[in-house]
């Protein structure tokens, strides 16, 4: 018998290199089922085919473990909700073609996630006996990640507005790249944090950039560490293992720094002072830290992500999902996948 009472959101994410797949039961979270490709450590960064061979691998016992978790059996399940983009497209084709098929297979409707308002939306995913305290309409989320950098005026669950974006890299491909001049292992970000913590922020300065807007730039960030380490391995070849942290202290300064003048500078123009941040770049202890004692001066209200919700997750999928299931703003079986999306599609 097809017992289909409640809301029952499948959520799929395969956008980069974690395949995820969630259950959200009438707006709660029940599982959250993330598996990291550990593939890409060796290359300094994300590669591609290597990342769709791995989501193909992982995508069933992902899927089957997320409904196992929840405790659900298959015929509860209402629509399965996938990231649609931005993200890699053979990333993106596995996930695609995999809710398509299940879906049919249940024959229950379909719906596409932009990944960008997926992460917006971690801040919504309700968790049993967890308190819940969600950024109010209208807010301003600084989005950042390994992919994106952006601030978006978000008017609704599924209306939101870019004002600002990186023109180049993003504020986790600053991360990560330097770490890879500095012989990390990639994802650089989380190492880089957990040195700078024992570091000298003050110790060495890197170039800001000077845009006017409120669009973001880091590869002049990248590019001058790179200059300053190759002048000063010249005079001495263990430069970097003997300032490893207060170089990773400094850099990471000087990114929370860009990022937050430009966040400051939104709050002025728009007059909204509820602010949210979202994405990988997000669980960065400096950055956290950096928020909140600024919220404290400024009178703003801060909304940091659980942990788990920081890294792409299909928690945010699911219930950006379950907002578009409310509206009934299914699709079809013709949709395909897009490399590139911005927050309104
Ligand atoms: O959102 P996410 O999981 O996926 C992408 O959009 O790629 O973000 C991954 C990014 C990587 O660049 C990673 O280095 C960065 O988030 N990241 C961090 C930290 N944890 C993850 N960057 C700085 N500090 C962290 N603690």
């Amino acid at each position: 018998m097809i017992k289909r009472k409640d809301t029952v959101i499948l959520g799929i994410e395969s956008s980069c290199d974690d395949t995820s797949a969630a259950i959200i039961k009438d707006g709660y979270l029940l599982s959250n089922v993330i598996a990291s490709q550990k593939v890409h450590e060796a290359y300094g960064g994300v590669v591609p085919e290597l990342a769709s061979r791995a989501h193909e691998i992982n995508i069933v016992p992902v899927v089957d473990q997320s409904i196992k978790i929840a405790g659900i059996s298959r015929d509860e399940i209402s629509a399965v909700a996938y990231t649609r983009g931005p993200g890699l497209l053979g990333s993106l084709l596995v996930g695609s073609s995999f809710a398509k098929g299940f879906a049919m297979s249940l024959g229950v409707p379909m719906i596409d996630v932009n990944h960008l308002q997926g992460h917006v939306l971690a801040h919504f995913v309700r968790e049993k006996n967890v308190p819940f305290d969600p950024p109010a309409f209208p807010h301003i989320c600084l989005l950042v990640s390994g992919g994106n950098s952006q601030i978006i005026i978000v008017k609704d669950h599924l209306d939101m507005e870019m004002i600002g974006q990186t023109i180049d890299d993003a504020a986790g491909e600053a991360f990560d790249k330097c770490a890879k001049i500095m012989g990390m292992t990639y994802p650089g970000g989380p190492l880089i944090d957990k040195l700078a913590k024992i570091g000298n922020e003050n110790a060495f300065k890197f170039s800001k950039p000077r845009i006017k807007n409120l669009d973001y730039s880091f590869s002049g960030l990248k590019t001058s560490f790179l200059y300053f380490l190759r002048d000063r391995i010249k005079e001495n070849d263990n430069f970097i293992e003997e300032n490893k942290a207060d170089l990773c202290a400094s850099l990471q300064k000087t990114i929370i720094d860009i990022l937050l003048d430009k966040l400051i500078k939104a709050v002025k123009q728009t007059g909204i002072n509820e602010i949210s941040v979202s994405g990988g770049v997000s669980a960065n202890s400096g950055l956290q830290n950096a928020m909140i004692s600024t919220a404290k001066n400024r009178g703003w209200k801060v909304h940091i992500p659980k942990i788990s919700f920081t890294m792409d997750n299909a928690a945010m999928i699911a219930i950006a999902g379950y907002y578009k299931y409310q509206k009934k703003e299914f699709i079809g079986l013709d949709a395909v996948p897009f490399a590139r999306m911005n927050i309104k599609e």
